[in-house]
């Protein structure tokens, strides 16, 4: 029963400290609403402002690839190392346990396979079921200059006006295609096309030269996808650049659990990520972790 009794008076209003109203952390991200950014600060690090996005999601149209037969023995190990957690929502309800405490990026298109046309996608989630899975945010390809453009866009549009209706934000993923340049002038215009068509966040590849202006030409944060699997050293000095020229940090997917050691590898990623480690001490770390799992 609420006790009316013996109500106290507030007695200290601590009248000489003005309320601080900090700015909200992330790039681009000031005025959104309280539950957006809530759900992008579950994404990003507060401290760092940067994050390790796991992501697992390539069986959407690839089936079965490599290092990711399956989730449950590939996966659920490194999620204690993992940020977040990028995946499908099929994957998430039969395979990811519910006590997961990590943020869940949902892949939220499909509608192709790698034997057909890949920008031939559709939004593949409702707005209903995101929020059923307590996504912290959904992801949709977007394919610029390819034969499905306008669909793509049109599928991103739809999920950024249906996600703002109830605070969950979008990840752009700028898709490329077989024939297009991975470089300045194509990641320029489709990470700025993405973020001005309100994309909370973009996922793009590294390239060099002139990541670094498509990072300071884009108004919210970007990170890069791995792409395919390199040696890890070269893994880590892309992400290391990446970092080093502005990126929010990585989602990446194959270069971690295609290692021969995923578990040393997402921590190597990490320290490169939060803490800007050069990327021979951290694959001097990954090494170490790789030496005790052989060990053990
Ligand atoms: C592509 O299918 C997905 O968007 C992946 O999540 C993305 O490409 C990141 O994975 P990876 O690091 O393997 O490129």
């Amino acid at each position: 029963m609420a006790d009316k009794d013996d109500v106290k008076e507030g007695k200290e209003f601590h009248i000489n400290s003005p309320q601080k109203n900090k700015p909200f952390f992330l790039k681009g991200s000031g005025a959104l609403d309280w539950g957006m950014q809530n759900r992008l600060a579950q994404i990003f690090n507060p401290k760092s402002g940067r994050t390790v996005m796991l992501a697992f999601d390539h069986g959407y149209f690839q089936g079965p690839t490599t290092g990711i037969e399956r989730i449950d023995i590939n996966i659920i190990p490194l999620i204690p190392y993992a940020d977040v957690l990028m995946c499908t929502r099929g994957a998430l309800r039969s395979v990811i346990p519910a006590h997961t405490n990590k943020p869940i990026v949902l892949r939220c298109s499909a509608g192709q396979s790698i034997l057909t046309e890949l920008s031939n996608e559709t939004v593949a989630v409702d707005i209903e079921d995101t929020i059923r899975l307590n996504a912290a945010a959904m992801a949709a390809q977007v394919y610029i200059g390819a034969e499905y453009e306008h669909k793509s866009i049109a599928n991103i549009i739809k999920l950024i006006d249906t996600g703002t209706r109830y605070g969950i934000p979008t990840l752009a993923v700028t898709g490329v295609g077989a024939d297009m340049n991975r470089d300045l002038r194509y990641f320029s215009l489709a990470t700025r096309m993405c973020a001005e068509i309100g994309a909370h966040y973009i996922k793009s590849y590294y390239f060099e030269p002139g990541f670094e202006k498509v990072v300071a030409a884009c108004p919210v944060p970007i990170v890069i996808a791995g792409g395919k699997k390199l040696p890890e050293i070269e893994a880590l000095e892309m992400a290391y650049m990446a970092i080093d020229q502005g990126a929010a940090g990585v989602d990446m997917g194959r270069n971690i659990f295609q290692s021969d050691s995923p578990i040393g590898m997402i921590q190597a990623v990490g320290l490169v990520v939060h803490k800007k480690e050069k990327p021979k001490h951290a694959f001097d770390f990954y090494k170490d972790i790789k030496a005790d799992e052989n060990n053990s």
